[in-house]
């Protein structure tokens, strides 16, 4: 691949992200070619005459947007390592959404990285010079990778490819990345990202439990297809929003040590969230389409303004956020468990989508198919009701201000108030899940809050968003009541 047909495939992945738009409609866009993006990705050239029409396209689309938000204030600063994996060009669109929350980004690339981004995309997004060498005079006068170090409050390394993973278990420091990983006293996040195979692969198993053993905390990777066609398993990076999530996790309590003003800084916050697994045999269960993002998203806001949050999660696919203390169970019984030695907790909010049945005797052995003896027949019985449960704690353990969550396909409003009476919660986030809403497992979400003062109608917004919302809401919640008279 030429070096014009490098640079310009780095400034289209930071347009594409940026603008949020695919491949196919920038070329159609820019230069009538709905293929030019997949033939850069594969290495194909391009000729000077069509990379400036391509310039000059990008440059007037971005005359017409706002600027992107400045560099935020010096206390949410974030000092990203870009490993070279396939995966690199989502970086561009993290910084983007780290900067629209008011984070400081500043980028260092190890030498394959630019194989996938170029320094002039990432600098543009970071408004930040990008570091690439170890042995750059200027900077090492003044011991540059040190600084780095220093002027960060977390250091996030995404995509850590399986290569960094190894350098870091190894101690090694032969280059700019590996070198500041070294150097540094701030905490740690990797986003891992490779084929599966390199993924399970016993060296890079033995490397991320070395990491963990040191410290070092990790978001995804999750499960999912690869960039090579036909190929799926664990090592996808975790989701851009989820990178967020875990960034902020991470940094809520670092600002608070820090003196930083976090509505939710001493409280405990107790969040349920994705489906429960109700065994009928050893390998088979009843479960429903919860996703857990939306019990995820609100678990990462609650650490994010300052909270201590314990996640009680049913079985997921998705990362679990850092900052959290994350409790996995599989079954209502054992969700009600854990719910119960978390507590007690200022604010309990139960966006699991608990089963409302089980069956009454799990077999302890798989069940047989036996020629003409028919299907089997399951007797169902009730699991415990957990929202309602805790809600009617006596003795100080119900906690202060209890959410429930209702998933209805019909009536939902007038549902979810007759809930909210019948379970004794304060608040019920209520939405429609029926399957054309795509709710149940998508990224957005439409809730109504019903509350002893009435309900609350939300937009269609995605689930971080309805996160933040009803986080404030149960931040002003405890405010009010704890506001001098
Ligand atoms: C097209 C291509 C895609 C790659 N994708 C990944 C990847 O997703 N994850 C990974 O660990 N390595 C990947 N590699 C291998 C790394 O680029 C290689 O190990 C490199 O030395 C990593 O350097 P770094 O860790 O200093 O960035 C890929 C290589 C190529 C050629």
């Amino acid at each position: 691949m030429s070096e014009t047909a490098r640079e310009l495939l780095g400034e289209i992945e930071a347009f594409l992200a940026l603008f949020q738009v695919t491949p196919t409609k920038f070329g159609v866009d820019a230069v009538n070619d709905g293929h030019l993006v997949a033939k850069l990705r594969k290495g194909g050239s391009v000729t000077l005459k069509t990379a400036d029409r391509v310039r000059a396209y990008m440059a007037s689309e971005r005359s017409e947007q706002p600027a992107a938000p400045r560099q935020a204030a010096a206390s949410h600063r974030v000092l990203l390592i870009i490993g070279g994996g396939i995966a690199a060009y989502k970086c561009l669109d993290l910084i983007r959404r780290l900067r629209e929350r008011g984070i400081a980004v500043r980028a260092v690339m190890t030498k394959a990285a630019q194989q996938f981004v170029t320094p002039l995309s990432v600098g543009a997004l970071t408004s930040d010079r990008v570091f690439t060498e170890l042995f750059d005079l200027d900077d090492e006068r003044e011991i540059g990778h040190i600084r780095l170090s220093r002027e960060a409050d977390l250091i996030v390394v995404a995509p850590a490819t399986a290569d960094l993973l190894a350098k870091m278990a190894g101690g090694h420091a032969d280059d700019l990345a590996s070198c500041v990983l070294m150097a540094t006293d701030k905490p740690v996040l990797i986003a891992p990202a490779m084929n599966p195979r390199m993924w399970l692969h016993p060296a890079t198993r033995r490397n991320v439990t070395q990491l963990k053993a040191d410290g070092i905390a990790l978001v995804g990777p999750n499960i999912g297809e690869m960039a090579e066609r036909g190929e799926a398993g664990p090592g996808r990076l975790a989701e851009v929003p989820e990178l967020v999530e875990a960034i902020i996790g991470m940094l809520a309590p670092l600002v608070q040590k820090g003196g930083g003003n976090l509505p939710l800084v001493g409280r405990h916050v107790l969040v349920t969230s994705g489906p429960t697994h109700e065994p009928i045999d050893p390998v088979r269960y009843i479960a429903n389409r919860s996703s857990g993002k939306q019990g995820s998203a609100i678990a990462a806001e609650a650490a994010a303004l300052g909270a201590r949050v314990t996640l009680v999660s049913g079985p997921t696919q998705i990362a679990d956020p850092p900052g959290v203390e994350v409790v996995h169970i599989e079954s209502a019984r054992e969700m009600l468990e854990a719910v119960r030695r978390a507590l007690p907790a200022d604010i309990a909010i139960f966006a699991a989508a608990v089963a409302d049945w089980r069956v009454a005797t799990r077999s302890d052995e798989k069940i047989k198919k036996a020629a003409g003896q028919g299907a089997p027949r399951l007797e169902l019985v009730e699991n415990p009701d957990i929202l309602k449960t805790i809600a009617a704690e006596k003795g100080g353990r119900r906690p202060k201000l209890v959410i429930g969550f209702a998933a209805e396909t019909q009536n939902v409003i007038e549902f979810a108030k007759k809930k909210r009476r019948a379970k004794g919660a304060d608040w019920i986030v209520a939405n429609d899940v029926s399957p054309e809403t795509g709710i149940m497992g998508g990224d957005r979400n439409a809730v109504h809050v019903i509350s002893e003062d009435g309900v609350e109608s939300w937009p269609d917004l995605d689930k971080g968003e309805v996160a933040r919302r009803l986080m404030a809401r149960a931040a002003n919640y405890f405010a009010e009541r704890t506001a001098p008279v």
